[in-house]
């Protein structure tokens, strides 16, 4: 069964709530989603394994604790989800990264698909896909079909914003991949946008509007 979790840490709901308001201009959206996607990470990246190192301080040596070298890969849905990647690649700097590229059709929300390249050792893979936005969630589910059809097995989901709709989705589509999220809305409109959301995720960290 998924783990859905919700973050509450005030430095995340302070920034996401900055990230809200339609006055933040391009430059502060894109720099506090690099802040938030840090903050994020340390958390989905909890139960990653580690081993015991031997080593020599100054002092004496000792047996510490070192990552053991679990392979990660980021995979960002195009566009909004690049949004991500650089404040990730910060915290975990030799995870891979792959794309999928998928956009919302305007009239009926169903994803299309128009990029796909992964790791080529993806099986092999603890996968974090990342993506601002889950709406209806078909985007989401979408991907963690394609990135499934390449061989993934260990699958996470990492958002900022997510309705009810598209948890519900991605969950019973997907019951095999956590969630994490830092804030959970209210509701979609009747244009599949999240209420109170952000608005466009993507159009605001690349200024297209
Ligand atoms: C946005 C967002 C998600 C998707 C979420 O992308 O970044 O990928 O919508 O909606 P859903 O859960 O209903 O599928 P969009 O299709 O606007 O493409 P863009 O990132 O290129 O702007
Ligand atoms: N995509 C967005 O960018 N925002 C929404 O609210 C829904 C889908």
């Amino acid at each position: 069964m998924a783990k859905i979790m919700v973050f509450e840490h005030p430095l995340i709901q302070h920034k996401v709530a900055l990230m809200r308001n339609k006055d933040t201009a391009c430059k502060e959206f894109r720099d506090l989603a690099r802040e938030v996607a840090m903050l994020m990470t340390y958390e989905v990246t909890r139960d990653l394994p580690t081993e015991e190192v031997e080593i020599e301080t100054p002092i004496c040596k000792t047996t510490v604790k070192m990552l053991a070298g679990k392979k990660l890969a980021i995979v960002p849905i195009l566009r909004a989800g690049l949004g991500f990647v650089d404040g990730m690649l910060e915290i975990i700097p030799s995870a891979k990264v792959g794309h999928v590229g998928l956009y919302r059709d305007p009239e009926t929300h169903e994803p299309v698909e128009y990029y796909c390249k992964l790791p080529e050792d993806i099986d092999k893979r603890k996968i974090i896909i990342v993506d601002p936005m889950l709406a209806t969630g078909g985007s989401a589910v979408a991907a963690v079909d394609f990135v499934k059809q390449k061989g993934a097995k260990e699958i996470t989901f990492m958002c900022l914003i997510a309705a009810p709709e598209g948890i519900e989705a991605l969950t019973t589509a997907h019951p095999d991949v956590d969630i994490y999220i830092a804030a959970k809305d209210e509701k979609l409109n009747e244009n599949a946008y999240i209420v109170p959301g952000l608005g466009d995720a993507g159009d605001r960290i690349f200024g297209t509007k």
